[in-house]
């Protein structure tokens, strides 16, 4: 098994990612950091990631990578590991984990000197979020009354994990959009995408091989949208 080849354990740090990037050249595949809080936490587009404790914050370095593909073997692996509780979750492209419609996990991809740091930061047993994150994000135990042991569920997610990075690397990529179909909320959802210079409002038909959204518009044109902030119309 790849994840988890080296393992650290941390009390509090700014960023699990930063603290990957920081020993980038003198770790193997498969590094983990994990840490009890984050100081620093970081989201996608420079946002900022709530990262109290009861959370499980961590992050993996991986040889592999794919900007797009990455999100998608990091989100299925995420809602595998939570069945194991009988727990289902929903991946949201491109990379949100939803219960009840609210997020509680999100995945950080960063690319850095052709390595991949993957951050997956899975709000377990937070109890209280800000004001302005209560709306939109939730904790498993918010939404379940369940409290999960972290270090359990660490060790489901690094099964799970290293089976679907392994479907990555091995190129089975209609294997992995299989998983993907079976736990993602996208399918048939009407959609607004924000890119960068224009919005893409539509219904989502699949996703393809590269990991890109194929959305319809209302005049039946069809779009393969590779990134975008995603928010759900219905
Ligand atoms: C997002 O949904 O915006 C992605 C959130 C990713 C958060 C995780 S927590 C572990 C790792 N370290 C970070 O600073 N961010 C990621």
């Amino acid at each position: 098994m790849i994840i988890g080849s080296k393992y650290y354990q941390l009390t509090e740090v700014d960023s699990t990612n930063e603290y990957i990037k920081q020993m980038l050249e003198a770790s193997p595949e498969g590094t983990v950091v994990l840490a009890d809080v984050q100081t620093a936490g970081r989201g996608r587009m420079g946002r900022n990631w709530y990262s109290p404790e009861g959370g499980l914050w961590m992050s993996v370095l991986l040889d592999h990578c794919d900007n797009c593909l990455m999100p998608i073997a990091a989100g299925v692996a995420i809602c595998e590991a939570f069945r194991t509780y009988d727990i289902r979750l929903n991946i949201k492209w491109p990379n949100d984990i939803l219960l009840n419609r609210k997020k509680v996990a999100g995945i950080l991809i960063e690319i850095v000197n052709g390595r991949a740091i993957l951050g997956m930061g899975i709000n377990l047993n937070v109890t209280h979020f800000p004001d302005e994150l209560k709306e939109r994000a939730s904790s498993i135990f918010m939404e379940t009354k369940k409290h999960l042991n972290t270090q359990t569920l660490y060790e489901h997610l690094r099964l799970a994990t290293d089976k679907y990075y392994s479907l990555l690397k091995e190129d089975k990529i209609d294997d992995l959009l299989v998983k993907w179909r079976e736990h993602t909320i996208m399918l048939g959802q009407d959609v607004r995408i924000e890119l960068p210079e224009r919005v893409i409002v539509g219904k989502v038909l699949d996703i393809d091989r590269q990991g890109a959204l194929i959305v319809m518009r209302a005049d039946y044109s069809v779009e393969h949208i590779i990134a975008g902030d995603c928010r759900l119309l219905n």
